[in-house]
Order: C-alpha cells, then sequence, then structure tokens
C-alpha cells in the first residue's frame, strides 16, 4: 500500500507537471565560467549571474584557496557561536566602504538576507508594499514576518502612492520593497521616486541589489548610486 506522503507527493508532482510548473535539476559543469558543458554538450553560457566571471578569476581563487588553508573549509559553528571568523567582518567593512555605509551584514545567500531581514523589522500590524516583480525571496521574507503584504503595479508610482495613501495610516510601520535591478528583465527600480514616496508617507525602503551590486555605478557600488538623492534605509 502507498503510504500517504508518497501519495501526496505524486499527486502534487502531476499537478505540477499539468501546470508546466514541475522544474528540474539540470547538472551543468561550469568549465571555466564561460564554457560549460550539459547534456554532453560545451555551450557558452549566457545564463548566469557571474557577469564578470569573477568565480574563476586567478586572484579570486588564489584568495579562496588561501582562506580554506588558514580557517579551513567550514565554519564549524554558526556565527553567533563560534563561526565568526575574522575574515566575515573583513569583508563587511569592505563591503560597507563600497556602499559608503555604516555597515554591512553578509547572509549564506542573497534569499536568507530577505527572509532574515524582513521579519527582523517587520512584524503583525506593520504594512509591506513590494513590487509586483520582486524576486521570491522578498516575498517569502514579508510572509514569514506577518505583516499585511500587498503588491504594487511593476514600476508603477501612481499605484504606489494610491496604495500608500490608502493603506498607510492603519500600519504601525510600512517598509516599501523592490528589487535594485529586476532579475528577470534588467530594468532599474526608479528608487528616487520610490525613496520621494516613502518619506512623504514615513515608510521604510528596502532594496535587493543582487544585480546591481558591483555592476552600476561609481565602483560597482550599486543602483542606488544611479540616484544619489535616494534614500535607501
Ligand atoms: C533579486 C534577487 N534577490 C535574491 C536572489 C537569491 O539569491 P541567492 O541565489 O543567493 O539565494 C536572486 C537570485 O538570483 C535575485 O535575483
Amino acid at each position: 500500500m502507498t503510504d500517504s506522503l508518497t501519495a501526496f507527493a505524486a499527486e502534487k508532482l502531476d499537478q505540477l507537471e499539468s501546470r508546466s510548473l514541475r522544474r528540474a535539476l539540470v547538472p551543468t559543469d561550469r568549465i571555466d565560467g564561460l564554457w560549460v558543458e550539459r547534456g554532453g554538450r560545451r555551450l557558452l553560457s549566457f545564463s548566469c549571474n557571474d557577469y564578470l566571471n569573477l568565480s574563476h578569476h586567478p586572484a579570486v581563487k588564489a584568495a579562496a584557496m588561501a582562506a580554506v588553508e588558514r580557517y579551513g573549509a567550514g565554519a564549524g559553528a554558526s556565527r553567533l557561536v563560534t563561526g565568526d571568523h575574522p575574515v566575515f567582518g573583513e569583508l563587511e567593512a569592505r563591503l560597507a566602504a563600497l556602499k559608503g555605509k555604516q555597515a554591512a551584514c553578509v547572509f549564506g545567500s542573497g534569499y536568507l538576507a530577505n527572509a532574515g531581514i524582513i521579519p527582523t523589522v517587520m512584524g503583525p500590524g506593520d504594512l509591506i508594499l513590494a513590487d509586483e516583480l520582486a524576486h521570491a525571496c522578498i516575498w517569502s521574507g514579508a510572509q514569514l514576518s506577518g505583516a499585511t503584504v500587498l503588491a504594487f503595479r511593476h514600476n508603477d508610482m501612481a499605484d504606489l502612492a494610491q496604495k500608500l495613501a490608502a493603506r498607510r495610516g492603519a500600519a504601525a510601520r510600512c517598509l516599501i520593497a523592490t528589487d535594485g535591478v529586476f532579475s528577470m528583465d534588467g530594468d532599474l527600480a526608479p528608487l528616487d521616486a520610490i525613496s520621494d514616496l516613502a518619506r512623504a508617507h514615513d515608510a521604510w525602503l528596502l532594496v535587493d541589489d543582487a544585480h546591481g551590486l558591483g555592476v552600476l555605478g561609481q565602483g560597482g557600488a550599486g543602483a542606488g548610486s544611479v540616484y544619489p538623492g535616494a534614500h535607501i534605509d
């Protein structure tokens, strides 16, 4: 007899399949970052976020190897216990300097950053307004927070203004969340206009700049530096 978990899994996978939503992992060997091997074929890759191929830069690889020699291949414990190797603090100080900010905090992945940060500052009784095309991790973090979550139309300042006017008053705190550079289309959020609306409505602004940092602005400081007048909390 099939156990209930197996039956549930089979049914769910069938449903995903029928909606063309079932996803599968495809092993990809990034030979030198530019050329990859997939399904026995050698392909030129335009499908990664390693835009400058830094993952294969000799200096980056040498520094990673030196760090493994010095610190080992794992942290051994979470940072809060004994895993806070000095290199993390050094990295955070340099990232903060690059962004012109007081401090930085590095997470294990981009997804974890939003899943960690948003529930830290937002909770029940608060309001989160996110661009409808914001990355999935903004929605995960927003849902985890227990705040009321609303989408505003992509880069549509009139819609954002209307939703702030209608809903801000009833919320204790308000957060506007957006990608800096949108991951699917590569367009930019109008951070100057969003920042003006945020200030006018006493809302905080969170920008996920996964695709802007290192790519846009002076010294690669990111999407925020394209809009020097914007206040990004
Ligand atoms: C805008 C944005 N935020 C977060 C992430 C998730 O980052 P990670 O894969 O490091 O968890 C991505 C993934 O590409 C992204 O495009």
